[in-house]
């Protein structure tokens, strides 16, 4: 498969040129890569409004990912935020203000854009959730909400796979969205390899309209580079204002490293990388097993996370991971429940060491403490409402009855145990305390 912007940067560099434009470093190096970045100069095409090398190698992209694929130089964060606008758009083009039904795990880009587009959300929550991170619903349960919402939402919006590797049946809950003439669109930030499974379980196969895909997270791509996929089922104003969407929230000195990394996972997908995957899925799935042998539960369903219960195994979260971490072994996330661990084929010649790490941890007494689980939560105005009033910063143990002004949790896993403009439950404080969340932002009195 050709890449065409890594072709064009590379007989750039080799033409040594002077460079009187942007960025300011010229090429030189305080890094070492720097001749890699380049801007918008005669023939290097323009992210959103491309119809050069950028769109032959998107539209490499549309092939290999079986959709209208655009590519985000600012993550899946990007994505999300263009996605949701389309379905906005959408929604106003049939007369109507947006209400997106979604699953309360969703990332904090989900509830910032509700402040910044103005829609209304509805929350369905899972029966099967094991921690707030995670909402694997149900296409029972996304049925049960949908029969009940006195107005019909334009979209049903998922995040799967979740932080913890729990997967959702896209295909059963995209069946009841249509059912009720609803959009499905899926946070598929950590799923970009499901496409290349040997049986595909990318959310666009299964029949979402709309996924965004973080190619960094699970593909050789560097930070930010991400995809925003359109499936033919989408209204036509999802393709046709794609470029216009990203462009309303992206920034216009898209990085050209980033989009040269996009340009060069197309053809790395494209020479025997479904091949690699299922080999190391394989492999990974047999470290799985070898590490439930030592006495380990694990949750999920993903075949690129391992995520270690690690109370059950008699250790907190962190605990864990410092422990992984004395023996060089560093994870995506931990919490006081969970350990996430992430691979991709990079990691080939490493499955054996992490399998010594666990082998070497000694089991404990299992840790019978429970993660507070977290109300329905009751709004006392629009998310949007929440950004903009006065707020004051409080202790968080102090927050009960208060209004949430903006969220207060960091990355990962980035996702509100209160959204904005909520009230602070008497439960919502605890699980601030047991999440170490000190302080929040609540509507002033
Ligand atoms: C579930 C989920 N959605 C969206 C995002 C945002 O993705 P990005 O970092 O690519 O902007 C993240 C980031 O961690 C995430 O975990």
């Amino acid at each position: 498969m050709d890449t065409p912007i890594c072709d064009f940067v590379r007989s750039y560099r080799q033409k040594e040129s002077v460079r009187l434009h942007m960025p300011g470093h010229k090429g030189k190096t305080l890094l070492g890569f720097e001749d890699y970045d380049i801007t918008e100069i005669n023939g290097a095409d323009s992210l959103y409004e491309a119809n050069g090398i950028i769109m032959r190698s998107e539209k490499n992209a549309s092939k290999l990912f079986g959709a209208e694929t655009f590519f985000s130089t600012e993550g899946s964060s990007l994505s999300i935020r263009a996605m949701i606008y389309l379905a906005c758009l959408y929604s106003y083009s049939k007369g109507g203000k947006p209400l997106i039904l979604a699953g309360r795990n969703a990332h904090k880009v989900f509830t910032s854009s509700a402040a910044l587009l103005d829609f209304d959300v509805e929350w369905v929550f899972s029966k099967n959730s094991s921690s707030y991170i995670s909402c694997p619903i149900t296409p029972e349960e996304t049925d049960e909400k949908l029969s009940t919402l006195k107005k019909k939402p334009v979209a049903v919006y998922i995040t799967s796979p979740d932080y913890l590797g729990c997967v959702s049946d896209i295909k059963g809950i995209a069946d009841v969205c249509h059912k009720y003439g609803v959009l499905l669109l899926v946070d598929n930030a950590h799923g970009a390899y499901l496409k290349f499974l040997p049986e595909s379980r990318h959310p666009i196969d299964l029949g979402a309209d709309a996924c965004c895909d973080s190619a960094h997270k699970t593909l050789p791509v560097l930070t930010g580079g991400a995809y925003l996929h359109i499936s033919d089922s989408a209204p036509d104003i999802f393709k046709s204002r794609a470029k216009d969407a990203l462009a309303l929230f992206g920034s216009t000195s898209p990085s050209y490293l980033i989009l040269q990394s996009l340009d060069a996972a197309n053809n790395y997908i494209f020479n025997g990388y479904r091949q690699e995957l299922a080999e190391f899925v394989a492999d990974v799935s047999d470290l799985k097993n070898k590490i439930v042998g030592y006495g380990y539960s694990l949750i999920g369903s993903e075949e690129l996370k391992i995520t270690v219960d690690t109370k059950a195994y008699g250790y907190y979260g962190s605990e864990f991971s410092s422990l992984l971490e004395e023996k060089g072994l560093v994870c995506e996330f931990s919490d006081l429940d969970f350990v996430v661990l992430m691979l991709t084929p990079q990691l080939r010649d490493k499955l054996k060491l992490i399998e010594e790490a666990f082998a070497g941890i000694e089991k404990k007494p299992p840790i019978k403490e429970r993660a507070p689980s977290i109300a329905e939560p009751q709004r006392a105005m629009s998310i949007k409402e929440a950004y903009f009033l006065e707020s004051e910063v409080v202790d968080a143990e102090n927050s009960c009855g208060r209004v949430l002004a903006t969220s207060n949790v960091g990355c990962p896993p980035a996702i509100p145990i209160v959204v904005s403009g909520e009230i602070i439950s008497g439960q919502a404080v605890n699980c601030f305390k047991y999440y170490g969340i000190e302080k929040c932002l609540v509507i002033s009195k």
